[in-house]
């Protein structure tokens, strides 16, 4: 190693120098662009900080990278509790229930106000009870189950004030059709005294999962730009719920990406969007929209989402992306591509190693959104029922923040773009 009195040695010194001020620049602007959030936290914060400039450190003088842990596996309950599934539709086959048997997770009922949906799941997955009705399947649930909501948004406000107070409940997502509802089922939540979390199980991926560890040993360095893009083809009608709804894209779609991108960046200043019909779909609401969150001027944060693109798997579209200071990473979402059949998924991830040339490692990933993103929303409800600090992130009052940014997106789409000329 060169000494330190050496030219090169002081060279090393102040590149080491110059990045510690950078990291510390880095660590004041995020304090004061999200103060609101992060003042409380800011000795965590400050903490925060070091791994990253250790990190660096790290590299530099190895030219190594230390050992990276890919974590895609979310945190379980010591001991599963019942889980009582109320909707027996599309999303409970497909994922719910896939998701608990692997997990392993007893499943004791579902109510459908459909009967015949309840019935027929319910053999498909060896559930061993059908109820007849809401009042008595929530009568008859095993003491200490969880309720796990999977009906569409405009009957959560409904079925919610017959839960027992107390009880630990997943909601499907959207939280309600408008930020009005939203809040009447947070209020519901906090009267309540439910530990009700919102099913945004995008956070759960295994992709998104292991970019989450990348992240958080501060691997990329400063996280200064996220991208979702989706251009894939979706069979709308396959919800029949979707028809004749008011809102469709940013409300049932691209909120996993506004929930994503808000807990990796925290909250924007706001958000400009446009969300579009498509001319073969005239009679249903948007399907295409473009999202930018707004987080100042060195964090670009957007989302561009086209469900139209009939042309073939040829040119389809559908990832994550994360760009940091030292590195970057990318996942490709398999699930959205030739739906409902799918494509793999694909992760890779490059980080910067002083003067080499960028190289993109893979990924193994273990399992995919659908289904295994489930077992961490329903993990996260049973763990906080079980431990009333092990609060989820996904609990209402953060899924409301995300609620009102879809709002707010729909609000800045009717709104309108700047008029070139000023009038
Ligand atoms: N990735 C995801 O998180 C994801 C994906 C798809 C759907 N979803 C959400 O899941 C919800 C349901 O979607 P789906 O695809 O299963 O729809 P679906 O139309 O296939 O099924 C909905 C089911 O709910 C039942 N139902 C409606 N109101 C009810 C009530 N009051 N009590 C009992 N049962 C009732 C219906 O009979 C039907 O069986 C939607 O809110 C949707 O946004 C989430």
């Amino acid at each position: 190693m060169s000494s330190p009195f050496s030219r090169a040695g002081t060279e090393y010194f102040l590149e080491l120098l110059r990045d510690f001020l950078i990291d510390t620049f880095h660590f004041i602007c995020k304090l004061s662009f999200r103060g609101e959030m992060l003042v409380s936290r800011q000795g965590g914060v400050a903490l925060d900080a070091i791994p990253g400039i250790m990190w660096r450190i790290s590299v530099k003088q190895q030219n190594i990278m230390p050992q990276l842990e890919l974590n895609q596996k979310p945190a379980l309950p010591r001991s599963p509790r019942p889980i009582l599934l109320i909707g027996a539709g599309g999303i409970a086959r497909d994922a719910h229930l896939p998701a608990y048997r692997k997990a392993g997770f007893p499943v004791a009922g579902i109510y459908d106000r459909d009967a015949e949906r309840a019935r027929q799941l319910a053999r498909q997955f060896a559930v061993p009870t059908v109820f007849q009705s809401l009042q008595s399947a929530i009568r008859e649930a095993p003491a200490g189950s969880v309720f796990d909501i999977a009906i569409p948004a405009s009957q959560i406000l409904p079925v919610l004030p017959h839960l027992p107070d107390g009880s630990g409940v997943l909601i499907q997502k959207p939280m309600g059709e408008t930020l009005n509802e939203a809040c009447k089922i947070l209020d519901l939540c906090h009267q309540k005294q439910l530990r009700a979390a919102v099913n945004f199980q995008l956070r759960y991926a295994p992709y998104v999962l292991a970019a989450r560890s990348l992240f958080e040993q501060h691997a990329i360095g400063e996280l200064h730009d996220m991208e979702v893009r989706v251009s894939v083809y979706t069979p709308w009608h396959l919800w029949s719920f979707m028809q004749d709804a008011a809102r469709v894209e940013i409300l049932y779609h691209s909120i996993h990406y506004v929930d994503l991108l808000r807990s990796f960046l925290g909250e924007p200043r706001g958000v400009y969007a446009k969300t579009l019909k498509h001319p073969l779909s005239p009679q249903l609401a948007p399907t295409r929209s473009t999202l930018i969150l707004d987080y100042g001027d060195t964090v670009r944060a957007c989302i561009s989402t086209n469900h139209g693109h009939v042309f073939g798997l040829g040119h389809q579209e559908s990832f994550i992306k994360w760009e940091g200071t030292q590195g970057a990473i990318i996942a490709k979402m398999g699930l959205l591509m030739n739906y409902p059949a799918g494509a793999p998924d694909e992760m890779e991830y490059c980080i910067l190693r002083g003067s080499e040339p960028p190289r993109w490692e893979p990924v193994r990933i273990a399992g995919s959104w659908f289904p295994d993103a489930f077992v961490g929303t329903m993990a996260s409800v049973m763990r906080w029922a079980d431990d009333p600090q092990d609060k989820p992130t996904t609990a209402v009052d953060d899924a409301f923040k995300t609620m009102a940014l879809v709002e707010a997106a729909y609000r800045s789409s009717e709104r309108g773009g700047e008029p070139a000329v000023n009038q």
